[in-house]
C-alpha cells in the first residue's frame, strides 16, 4: 500500500484529514503545504467549463489538469476523480483507471457509487489501484442537492452503501450532503477514513471545492464557507490595470526586457 494512504489512514480517530481540489499547478504547489490529499476533481465541468452539471467532462480533459497539478503536488496524496461513464463496467474501468494512473502518475482515483457498483471497486483494487468511494449526493449519478440519511432508516441504509464501499476495498470514503446524524454513524462503523463535503464535523476530514472556498466561483452552497473574496481581489486588480493602461502609466520603461 502507498506510504501516503497509509499515514492517511492513520490519522482516523486521532486528526482531522485536510483535502481540497485543484485543476492546475500554480494552485496545487500552495494546497500541497497544507493538504492530505488533493483531489482532481470532475467538479472542474463546472467551476472551470462552465458546464450544468459534472456529466460531460472528458478524461481526456481530466488527464490533462491533473497533469498540470501534478507538477505542484510532493506531499499530498493525488487523487482523480473518474468521469462519469469510464467505469460502468470493469473492462472500461480498468482500462480508464489504468490510463489515469499511467499518465498522470497519480496516486488514486476516485469513483462514486451508484448503490450497485461495489464490484468495480474490487476490480480496481484486484490489479493494485487504490480507490476512494464517494456516497451520499453522487453529482454523476443524482440531480438533486439535498441532504441525505436524514432519518434513522436512511442512515442505516447509508451506512450498509458505505461498508459495501470499504468491505470492496476503498482506502476512504468522500461523504457528500450527508445528514449529521449519518455522518456520525458511518464515520464511527468504518475503519477507513471518512472525507465529508456538507457532512458535519463527524467526519474523519473534510473537503471544499478550492474555488468555491476562495469566493471566486460564484456557487456556494449554505456548507461552503468562504475564506477568502477573491472575486473582488481581482476586480480590483483588473480595474487598475485598464485604468494604468488606459493613462498610460502602465508599461513605463521599468517593465521593458532590457529596461
Ligand atoms: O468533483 C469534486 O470536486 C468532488 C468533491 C466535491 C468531493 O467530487
Amino acid at each position: 500500500m502507498n506510504n501516503k494512504i497509509i499515514k492517511i489512514q492513520k490519522k482516523k480517530n486521532k486528526s482531522k484529514i485536510v483535502s481540497l481540489t485543484a485543476y492546475s499547478k500554480n494552485i496545487a504547489k500552495i494546497l500541497d503545504k497544507y493538504c492530505d490529499i488533493v483531489l482532481v476533481g470532475d467538479s472542474m465541468a463546472n467551476v472551470l467549463y462552465g458546464l450544468n452539471n459534472t456529466h460531460s467532462i472528458s478524461i481526456e480533459n481530466i488527464i490533462q489538469h491533473t497533469i498540470s497539478v501534478k507538477k505542484g503536488v510532493k506531499n499530498s496524496l493525488l487523487v482523480v476523480d473518474m468521469p462519469k461513464g469510464t467505469y460502468s463496467n470493469s473492462i472500461l474501468a480498468k482500462k480508464n483507471a489504468k490510463n489515469i494512473m499511467r499518465l498522470t502518475k497519480c496516486d488514486a482515483v476516485k469513483i462514486e457509487s451508484n448503490g450497485r457498483n461495489f464490484n468495480i471497486i474490487k476490480e480496481l483494487v484486484k490489479i493494485k489501484i487504490p480507490v476512494m468511494g464517494h456516497i451520499g449526493f453522487t453529482p454523476q449519478f443524482k440531480n438533486n442537492f439535498k441532504i441525505e440519511g436524514d432519518s434513522k432508516k436512511k442512515a442505516i441504509k447509508l451506512l450498509k452503501e458505505a461498508k459495501n464501499v470499504e468491505k470492496s476495498g476503498a482506502f476512504s470514503i468522500v461523504l457528500e450532503c450527508i445528514s449529521p446524524l449519518s455522518s456520525k454513524l458511518i464515520t464511527k462503523n468504518l475503519n477507513i477514513p471518512t472525507i465529508g463535503i456538507g457532512s458535519s464535523s463527524h467526519c474523519d476530514g473534510q473537503i471544499l471545492v478550492t474555488d468555491d472556498m476562495l469566493g471566486i466561483s460564484g456557487f456556494y452552497p449554505k456548507f461552503v464557507k468562504k475564506y477568502a473574496f477573491l472575486d473582488r481581489i481581482i476586480e480590483k486588480a483588473v480595474k487598475k490595470y485598464t485604468r494604468e493602461v488606459k493613462s498610460k502609466k502602465f508599461p513605463t520603461i521599468k517593465n521593458f526586457l532590457n529596461g
